[in-house]
This record gives C-alpha cells, sequence and structure tokens, in this order.
C-alpha cells in the first residue's frame, strides 16, 4: 500500500479510489469542477514520490515538468508527496458587469477579468475556495469581456447561485482558461462548420467571432440546435451576423417546431449533417455539446473528409459529484 502525503497527513485511499475522492474522504476539500479529467480545476504539484502517467494527461510539457497532476484521474501506486497551493495562486478576480436571462434555460453572465484565451476554450467559476463549475467561453479576447452562457438549473450548485445571489458589481474567481477547442485554421479559406446543442453554442460562439474577427477567408456553417423553438437563444443576433457576412450561413435547428415557424430547420443533427454535408474534405470542424451527437458526427466526418487534427470536440457530461458539492447544493 502506497504512503501518501498531504500537509503531513496521510491518507490512506480504498482501493479504487482515486486522491480526490481520497482527500476528500479525509475531511480535505479540494478544488473540483468536473471529477472527470477535463477542467484542470482538481490539480495538485507533486513534491516527492512517484506521479502516475495517466494523472498528468491533458496538461502542458511544462505542467508535466513540474510535476503537476489532476488528483481526480489520479491512481497512485507508489508514494507520493504533495501540496495543493499553486491551485489557488493560479486564479484571477473576475468582476461581474452584465447578467442577462436569454430564455428559460440561459443565462448570459458578462465578467471583467485580467486573463488570456483563445476563443472556444474554458475556464471554471468559483463559488467557493474549493467549489466551481466549468463554462466554455462565449467571447473572443478582442471583445475585452468573458462571456459565459450558463445553463439553468434549479439546484444548480454555481448556477442558481449566479442566477440568484451573484450581482452586478460583485467579485469572483476564476480559473486560467484551458482546453484545446479553439480557432485554429491550419489553411486560408478552410470552410468551419460549427455544430452544437443546448449552452454547446457558447464555445462556437467564441469561435465564430473569432474567425469574423479575424477576417476568415471561407464560408461559415453554424448549426445550433435546441428541443424545441423556446430553447434557442441568440437567433436574433445570429441571423443579423449573418446578414453582414455574406460567407456566414446560420441554422437553428429543433426538434419539434409545434407552431410552424419559418426558417428553422427540423430535425436531428445527425441527421441533418449527413444530409448537408456529405464532402467535409479541408473542413475545419467543431461539435460541442450533448455527448452521442459529438461522437456520431466526429466519425462521420472523418469518414466524410476533415482531417482528425481539423476535427475538435467539447463535450458537457455531468462528472461524478463529491460529496461536499451534494452537501452545498442541498444547502440552496
Ligand atoms: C469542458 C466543459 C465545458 C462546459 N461548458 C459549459 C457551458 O458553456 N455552459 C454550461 O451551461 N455548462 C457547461 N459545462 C457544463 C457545466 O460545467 C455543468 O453544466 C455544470 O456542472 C452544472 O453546474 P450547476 O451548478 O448548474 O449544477 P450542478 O450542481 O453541477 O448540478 C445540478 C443538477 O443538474 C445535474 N446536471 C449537471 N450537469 C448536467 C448535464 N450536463 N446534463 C444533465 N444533468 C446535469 C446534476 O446531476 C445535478 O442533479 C461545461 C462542462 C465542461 C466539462
Ligand atoms: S479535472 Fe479534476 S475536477 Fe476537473
Amino acid at each position: 500500500m502506497p504512503t501518501i502525503t498531504y500537509q503531513h497527513q496521510q491518507i490512506t485511499l480504498e482501493s479504487g479510489k482515486n486522491l480526490l475522492e481520497g482527500l476528500e474522504n479525509a475531511g480535505v476539500e479540494v478544488p473540483c469542477s468536473c471529477s472527470s479529467g477535463v477542467c484542470h480545476g482538481c490539480m495538485a504539484q507533486a513534491l516527492g514520490g512517484t506521479v502516475p502517467a495517466e494523472a498528468q494527461m491533458g496538461l502542458s510539457a511544462n505542467q508535466r515538468r513540474l510535476k503537476y497532476f489532476l488528483t481526480c484521474q489520479c491512481y497512485p501506486k507508489d508514494d507520493l508527496q504533495f501540496t495543493l497551493a499553486g491551485n489557488l495562486e493560479a486564479r484571477t478576480t473576475a468582476t461581474l458587469v452584465e447578467k442577462r436571462v436569454l430564455n428559460q434555460r440561459v443565462l448570459m453572465v458578462r465578467l471583467q477579468a485580467d486573463i488570456d484565451w483563445r476563443a472556444g476554450q474554458h475556464t471554471i467559476l468559483w463559488r467557493t475556495e474549493t467549489r466551481g463549475r466549468t463554462y466554455s467561453i462565449a467571447s473572443s479576447p478582442d471583445d475585452g469581456f468573458v462571456e459565459l452562457h450558463v445553463r439553468r438549473r434549479p439546484n444548480g450548485l454555481v448556477s442558481h447561485w449566479l442566477e440568484h445571489e451573484l450581482t452586478v458589481g460583485d467579485q469572483c474567481q476564476i480559473s486560467p482558461a484551458t482546453g484545446d477547442t479553439y480557432y485554429s485554421p491550419a489553411m486560408p479559406g478552410q470552410p468551419l462548420l460549427l455544430v452544437g446543442t443546448g449552452t454547446g453554442l457558447a464555445p462556437l460562439t467564441g469561435v465564430l467571432r473569432q474567425a469574423l474577427n479575424d477576417g476568415h477567408h471561407g464560408e461559415i456553417y453554424l448549426y445550433a440546435a435546441a428541443g424545441e423553438p423556446q430553447y434557442l437563444y441568440m437567433v436574433d443576433e445570429l441571423r443579423a451576423l449573418a446578414q453582414q457576412h455574406a460567407d456566414l450561413h446560420y441554422f437553428p435547428v429543433v426538434h419539434r417546431n409545434p407552431e410552424h415557424q419559418p426558417d428553422l430547420l427540423l430535425g436531428d443533427l445527425v441527421e441533418l449533417i449527413p444530409q448537408r454535408h456529405p464532402r467535409l474534405r479541408r473542413h475545419l470542424v467543431y461539435l460541442c455539446g450533448a455527448q452521442p451527437m459529438v461522437d456520431f458526427l466526429k466519425e462521420y466526418c472523418f469518414y466524410r473528409g476533415a482531417l482528425m487534427e481539423d476535427i475538435f470536440i467539447k463535450t458537457f457530461s455531468p462528472g461524478e459529484k463529491s460529496p461536499a458539492d451534494a452537501a452545498m447544493a442541498g444547502q440552496q
């Protein structure tokens, strides 16, 4: 049994449990958001011992060299000593400058914060020192603010707090932006295919804004889907943008259209995209939102000619929530 040491405290890990779970069982509150290796919120730094390679997946070469690792992905086989100190230091204070309910499901917030990001990346917005949630950045750095599209959940630890407690002028903490889904055309004139469900539109909006700001040469196709028309958002804004840019083709998509609203595509993205885009050679593809759609279209786009390195994906699957999350959510 390896010896795991955090601040002179020995942590005992039950078999099959990761370090994040072991720490929380021992009463140590660890910052975390996704519990699935995506957000990097639970990052720790080894001071000694051996870091399992899988706990460093997705980290930069520099972070790996400095022995940073993700506690939620860490199943230590050898002794390990570590600190969580750098985790808090990396955060930035952000000020809420705008908050608007866009529809029944989506809240838009804008933050003023001194952080660097690439359009399409995500950050963690922290409600407390240790409890945060990951959100994709919908603005481009040229906009000068960090815009998030937050799915409103009645018991949402962060979404409910953001909507009902944080007010304009209040401050909160956000993490450095991470993620490799961002606007990065390899060739001029490369067509862009942006496909999203729900708030998967957020990273796509970031990529779109950046592409337009950079004078992207090439057609841009944006498909944003929701179950019914009232769950679509930013429709007027995106239509107006499409009128200003001849190369931008925007398609709001719904599963049901009870009032037969015009100008909406009816159907499922996994059928519509193959019907409308049979050839995808040279395309730069961004797929964001529901896992089944992303998985299906990733394979489809590859088989229809897009290079795997030109297909960027982001899914929002809920991670396992820790006991501390459940306890905090129960308080509201
Ligand atoms: C890389 C990444 C980027 C993301 N970007 C965005 C974004 O731009 N906008 C956005 O709204 N969300 C985004 N998410 C998801 C976001 O982090 C979750 O919506 C968040 O965990 C929900 O937080 P909450 O405070 O609202 O609710 P929580 O307190 O986490 O959960 C409340 C309840 O809702 C359920 N729940 C939470 N998430 C989901 C889900 N996805 N599907 C079904 N049930 C769920 C929980 O199981 C729980 O019962 C992203 C996630 C990742 C990993
Ligand atoms: S990467 Fe570990 S909590 Fe998100």
